[in-house]
């Protein structure tokens, strides 16, 4: 089988996505390809899904600004992305389009992979900072996956409170203004910076400030560029463990293509050459 495999978005002209598909093609020697289908704001969106429909695609991906505009046009969708509203990839099953979404999980994928003591200790207790989709995709994972205290502090606090929305039975959540978690970093094992606050060109900024954290906590940001943002230099200065952004992106995207091939390729070298690619 010859998987035809793409995104959409915009703008998308410097997405890393399809060096990362077809490093998993060539790898696990599935034939195939990946590519750029770029949907500007300007044109009618259903006249592009109209046509993308005749193109009879394998699977795609789908990033901003279309991860909720997608929905009218799914026949499908799982019941995880139902939940987060949002969806970052399709797959084709005998012509009905299927929708996922694999940024919550791929998230929690790379936090496991570095360090897989979090998902065995009982109470870990998680800070989210941040209140945007992002954020929503990661909550709902650790909700699945047990996590019994996931707190939110966001700028604007009825985001959060509407992520929270969410929780499962056995998932305990407080909500906070950035403000208030300045105060409470020390309680926390797991700190996720979720927003895009500190991505370049604003280097600088850092959604809270760390002043103290817990012996032993990770501090984790999914801004990507710059690798380490000025939130995690901050943590790093504290002597906390480090969780960096871009393997967030290697994770949703082997969630992904397991979902159209039922391949898991394994990460290995693809994280450190990644960090190469983006560090220029
Ligand atoms: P999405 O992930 O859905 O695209 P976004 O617009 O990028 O959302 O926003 C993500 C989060 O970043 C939001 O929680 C936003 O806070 P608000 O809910 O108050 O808008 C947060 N955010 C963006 N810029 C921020 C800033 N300068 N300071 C604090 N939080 C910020």
């Amino acid at each position: 089988m010859v998987y035809r495999l793409g995104l959409i978005g915009y703008p998308i002209e410097h997405s890393l996505s399809p060096w990362i598909h077809e490093s998993f093609m060539n790898q696990v020697r599935v034939n195939g390809s990946y590519r750029r289908i770029e949907i500007s704001p300007d044109t009618n969106f259903q006249d592009e899904i109209s046509m993308l429909k005749q193109e009879n695609l394998n699977g795609f991906n789908i990033t901003v600004p279309y991860k909720q505009k997608i929905l009218p046009f799914l026949d499908q969708v799982d019941p995880g992305a139902a939940d987060i509203g949002a969806v970052n990839t399709v797959c084709v099953k005998d012509g009905e389009w299927i929708g996922y979404n694999t940024d919550g999980m791929g998230y929690l994928r790379s936090l496991v992979e570095e360090y897989p003591e979090i998902i065995k200790q009982d109470k870990v207790h998680v800070l989210l900072l941040g209140a945007g989709g992002a954020c929503r995709g990661i909550y709902h994972a650790f909700v699945n996956a047990g996590f019994t205290n996931v707190d939110i502090a966001n700028r604007t606090i009825e985001k959060a409170e509407e992520i929270a929305l969410l929780q499962g039975g056995g998932t305990v959540t407080e909500v906070f203004t950035l403000e208030e978690a300045t105060r409470l970093t020390g309680r926390y094992d797991l700190i996720i910076q979720t927003s895009s606050v500190g991505m370049k060109p604003e280097t600088d900024t850092s959604i809270i400030p760390l002043n103290q954290i817990k012996k032993g906590a990770i501090v984790s940001d999914i801004v990507y560029q710059p690798i380490k943002t000025a939130f995690l230099q901050q943590a790093d200065d504290l002597g906390a463990k480090l969780h960096y952004g871009h393997t967030m992106l290697l994770y949703q995207a082997q969630y992904s293509f397991e979902i159209w091939t039922g391949k898991r390729v394994p990460i290995g070298e693809m994280d450190r050459e990644l960090k190469t690619i983006l560090e220029g």
